[in-house]
């Protein structure tokens, strides 16, 4: 059986090679251009107030400043109280209207804050954005250091800390549904409907090689956006997520030392590196500089899943990853 398996695989590998398309080469190969950051739909959220969780930096603040450009109220709800203050700038500088929070969304009364401040200072809540998360238990702020919090990082489960486990859970997992509960409540009593995006990841569709407490806590995002789909779609309010695959910001860029740094420890290890499977999207693999996704492309969809545009759409988990989920 061995020695036919061992016969019958480079006959495989042949067959798929040559069932590989061979390269067009008459065609010129094209990028496909990111969305401008400055582009936007004049007044589609006018008068709608957001909370917007994880709104002081990359996916969570470029949402925050184009709903603003589109004339939205937003309430930011974040840990990082300088990057905070500088997004918020950056919107009453365009003349949008935004307040923040310094909060954590494993805290009640933080999110509750949020919540309150919306509706005193904008008069209604409309609804919300849920981008906090993490992949590793580190701190957003804290500086690289791979031995030092090597048991806070990525790691399959059998390898994985409880500090791991339960800070992703609690941030990614239980912060939404916090957050989400807060949100609702206010949203139901005004009775006059409105729409949720949570930020889940391509990690709360598919596994991710490494990153057992990231899947876990996403999946269970995933989970929260279609079960509060179910549930109030009956009271006007719509609930869906964006799962993406990687996306230029502060986490990418730590998860891009972790990586660096963990290969590095295990060079010479015969073990297989499955975190090697599958490493671009189909439009990062195609792109010349294999260039990952903006947070401009992401605000682009979060903002038109928030619209009254996406009125028939409720309970989906959009696939926000330049392909990746799709091979
Ligand atoms: N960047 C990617 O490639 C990628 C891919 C898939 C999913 N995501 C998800 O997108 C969301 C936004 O991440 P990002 O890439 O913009 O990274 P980011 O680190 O720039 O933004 C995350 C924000 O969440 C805040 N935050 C973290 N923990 C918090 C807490 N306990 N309470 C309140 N705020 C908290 C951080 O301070 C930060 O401002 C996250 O949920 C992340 O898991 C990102």
């Amino acid at each position: 059986m061995k020695t036919l398996q061992k016969c019958l695989f480079p006959l495989a590998m042949a067959l798929a090679i040559s069932a590989a398309p061979v390269s067009a080469q008459n065609y010129k190969a094209v990028d496909i251009k990111p969305i401008d950051p400055s582009y936007f739909i004049p007044k589609r959220h006018e008068g709608r107030t957001y909370v917007i969780t994880g709104g002081a930096r990359g996916i969570g603040a470029a949402s925050a400043i184009r709903l603003a450009r589109e004339g939205a109220n937003v309430v930011i709800l974040d840990v990082l109280a300088k990057e905070g203050a500088e997004t918020i700038a950056q919107i009453r500088k365009e003349g949008g209207k935004a307040e923040f929070v310094k909060g954590d969304v494993r805290n009640n009364a933080d999110v509750q804050k949020a919540v309150d401040l919306a509706l005193a200072k904008f008069g209604e809540l409309n609804g919300a954005l849920n981008a906090a998360g993490v992949m590793s238990a580190t701190a957003p702020d804290a500086p690289f250091d791979y031995q030092k919090q090597k048991s806070l990082f990525p790691s399959p489960i059998a390898e994985a800390s409880d500090e791991y486990f339960d800070t992703l859970m609690d941030i990614n997992a239980t912060g939404v549904f916090k957050s989400m509960r807060a949100q609702l409540k206010p949203m139901l009593k005004q009775g006059k409907g409105g729409a949720i995006v949570n930020i889940c990841s391509i990690a709360g569709l598919t596994g991710l090689a490494g990153n057992s407490a990231y899947v876990a806590s996403k999946h269970a995002c995933s989970g929260l956006t279609r079960n509060g789909a179910i549930d109030y779609a009956p009271y006007g309010i719509r609930i869906n997520s964006v799962n993406m695959a990687a996306t230029e910001t502060a986490m990418t860029a730590m998860a891009t030392e972790f990586v660096k740094a963990a290969n590095k420890e295990n060079a010479g290890s015969d073990v297989v590196n499955m975190g090697r499977t599958k490493t671009l999207s189909i439009l990062a693999f195609a792109d010349s500089k294999k260039r990952q996704a903006t947070v401009w492309e992401q605000a682009a969809v979060i903002c038109f899943l928030l619209s009254d545009e996406a009125s028939n759409l409720t309970g989906g988990l959009y696939a926000t990853d330049g392909g990746w989920t799709a091979y």
